[in-house]
């Protein structure tokens, strides 16, 4: 079977980079699982499905029809075909999504094909669960976190950056709102697995941050 890394944290934890960043040096696949759960939402949106209706959300789950693409630096999405990528990395959508991904029957639809993403030569898994419940027995398990503050500092700099401005005390609650959804709901809850490293990033740069990925990955 192919070694799988499992990387979790909340938003804004610079979880999605660094996974992209240890995929390619490492020469293994990604799984962004949360764009997985971004693309229910959308395509949930795009149906005008009701955000309430469990069933009728773990049917779109189901029938998701995405295809990644990727070069082994950056990764293209598509749902049913049309290009995604920038789509689904909206507030409304991130929001959408964390209501989406509360509800258990829209989870367990996710579930096989999220472990069909190991394959040799091994796979870094980006999530919030995914060294609870979708690899459990991954080789290497990391729990990325950050203050709620940090977090916002680095979302409000990387919107900036787009040339989006937006309200700093709005991007914190946005993510204790978040924060709050994936810690209490019932099933797959935000947090560590017992056998996790935990890295509290918020006084770290990001090469601080990979270089001690990297030291765990090779113990
Ligand atoms: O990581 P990202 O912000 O793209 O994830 C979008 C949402 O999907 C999160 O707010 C979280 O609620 C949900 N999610 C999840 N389990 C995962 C990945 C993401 O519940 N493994």
């Amino acid at each position: 079977v192919a070694p799988v890394i499992a990387i979790d944290g909340p938003s804004g934890s610079g979880k999605g980079t660094l996974s992209q960043m240890l995929a390619s040096r490492l020469g293994y696949h990604l799984l962004d699982s949360g764009a997985l759960y971004r693309l229910v939402a959308l395509a949930a949106l795009n149906k005008k499905q009701e955000l309430d209706d469990e069933s009728g959300l773990a049917r779109i789950a189901a029938a998701l029809d995405v295809r990644f693409e990727t070069d082994g630096q950056s990764t293209r999405i598509f749902l049913d075909g049309n290009h995604v990528s920038d789509a689904i990395r909206t507030e409304d959508v991130g929001m959408a999504a964390s209501k989406v991904a509360a509800y258990p029957a829209v989870r367990d639809a996710l579930l096989a094909r999220q472990r069909g993403f190991a394959q040799i030569p091994g796979l870094v898994a980006d999530g919030r669960d995914m060294g609870t419940t979708v690899f459990p027995d991954a080789e290497h398990k990391i729990f990325l976190t950050a203050s709620a503050e940090a977090r916002a500092d680095r979302r409000c700099k990387q919107l900036s950056a787009k040339g989006i401005f937006v309200n700093r005390d709005e991007v914190i609650r946005d993510i204790q709102a978040r924060d709050e959804r994936d810690i209490n709901r019932s099933v797959s809850p935000l947090k560590p697995a017992i056998d996790a490293v935990v890295i509290d990033s918020t006084r770290m740069t990001i090469d601080e941050v990979f270089a001690a990925m990297l030291d765990i990955v090779r113990r």
